[in-house]
């Protein structure tokens, strides 16, 4: 049944409307700009929903719960409209811990071996909460905490979302003022920029969990969604999902996703699904396009731009049923798939591995877009 308790209780504040709209002679386009609806409650605190809208009839709905967002509405080459991420109407699909249903990551995103690295003489130990090893920032990472928001900037939809991790949560080194900031572009891209700062060193890797689907209906999976990724490298892993710390080739193996394949085309012949780091060829930290996912039965397209070094593709391969949207249907195995971009997991034991490290007078600074077109 539709939840929308949440939605009835408060009063809609339309916060501001601006966006300049280029056809201002007629009134089809929908007002673009940003508002907000009370979302519920979660550790005592009042939760949020915020929409942002584009004049092209792109809207992408954030909870300051997890920063998650719940519902990212495009047309499709029809100009029909429907969600493209997997997610629920109400907070209490969140506050049943989905698994990272279009959450933020942090403070680590992905796995830290054991639950254990080392800085400088110092060794720290995580919660773990994935067998023996620490995935997604541990029991309680940045997915799980109500954020502060803020609409900063009146010419764009964007939403900031801040969050200060306390030193020693989840055993994790160091205050950590951490600044997401959400900006829906007239040009159909998502961008999400992520900043933090710190007073003692510590690992970060900051990152989005949406689950794509394309086509907008979870009753279809994503295995005849088309994927490319800008990667001749993956990080193969061990059984328990850890990278070997090798790089590896793409060339002349399921994981060739150099030009577009597939999804469902090779998965068969990988144990498990895809659940892998890709290592993207650009090396020098600017703005560049990592991966591009299309569906030609709705005709959408998603390109992923980014400023990190690795991307994680992931199938959806422990999605079984078992977690149902507000009207009941199920989430099954692969009808949805994550572009997580990040830094590679369990760096902060892999030298070899680019920096991880955060360390006090830093910046961590990188930028995500997702964009989106039909
Ligand atoms: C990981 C998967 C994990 C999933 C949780 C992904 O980022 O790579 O192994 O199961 O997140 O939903």
């Amino acid at each position: 049944m539709k939840t929308i308790a949440g939605f009835l209780s408060g009063i809609t504040v339309l916060i501001t409307t601006f966006m300049s709209c280029t056809n201002t002679s007629t009134n089809t386009a929908p007002a673009a700009g940003i508002s907000k609806q009370p979302f519920g409650e979660a550790d005592g605190k009042p939760v949020d929903l915020y929409t942002l809208t584009n004049k092209n009839g792109v809207q992408v709905k954030i909870s300051t719960y997890g920063g998650v967002i719940t519902s990212w509405i495009t047309p499709d080459k029809n100009g029909k409209q429907s969600s493209i991420v997997l997610g629920f109407d109400s907070l209490s699909g969140y506050l049943a811990k989905p698994p990272y249903f279009g959450a933020l990551i942090g403070r680590y995103g992905n796995r830290i071996a054991n639950g254990k690295f080392k800085i400088g003489d110092s060794t720290y130990t995580l919660a773990t909460n994935n067998g023996k090893n620490s995935l997604h920032g541990g029991n309680k990472g940045f997915d799980k905490v109500v954020w502060t928001a803020a609409t900063p900037n009146d010419s764009v939809a964007s939403l900031a979302l801040s969050y200060l991790s306390k030193d020693g949560e989840e055993g994790y080194p160091g205050n950590l003022q951490v600044n997401v900031v959400y900006t829906l572009t007239p040009d159909n891209e998502l961008e999400i920029t992520y900043d933090a700062t710190t007073d003692k060193a510590t690992p970060i890797n900051l990152t989005q969990h949406s689950y794509f689907n394309l086509t907008g209906d979870h009753a279809n999976t994503i295995l005849g969604h088309k994927l490319q990724l800008d990667a001749d490298y993956y990080t193969p892993v061990d059984t328990s999902l850890i990278p070997t710390g090798e790089l590896k080739a793409v060339k002349g193996t399921p994981f060739d996703f150099t030009s577009p394949h597939l999804i469902g085309e090779r998965i068969d012949s990988v144990p498990g699904g895809y659940d892998h780091n890709f290592v993207l060829n650009s090396k020098d930290g600017s703005l560049h396009q990592a991966a591009t996912l299309t569906d030609s039965v709705s005709g959408r397209k998603l390109e992923v731009f980014t400023t990190e070094p690795g991307i994680q593709f992931y199938s959806g391969n422990f999605l079984n049923g078992s977690i149902k949207d507000n009207s009941g249907k199920p989430f099954n195995q692969h009808t949805g798939m994550c572009l997580e971009t990040q830094h590679f997991p369990n760096s902060p034991n892999e030298p070899k591995f680019p920096n991880t490290i955060l360390k006090p007078g830093e910046k961590y600074h990188t930028v995500t877009k997702y964009k989106i077109s039909w």
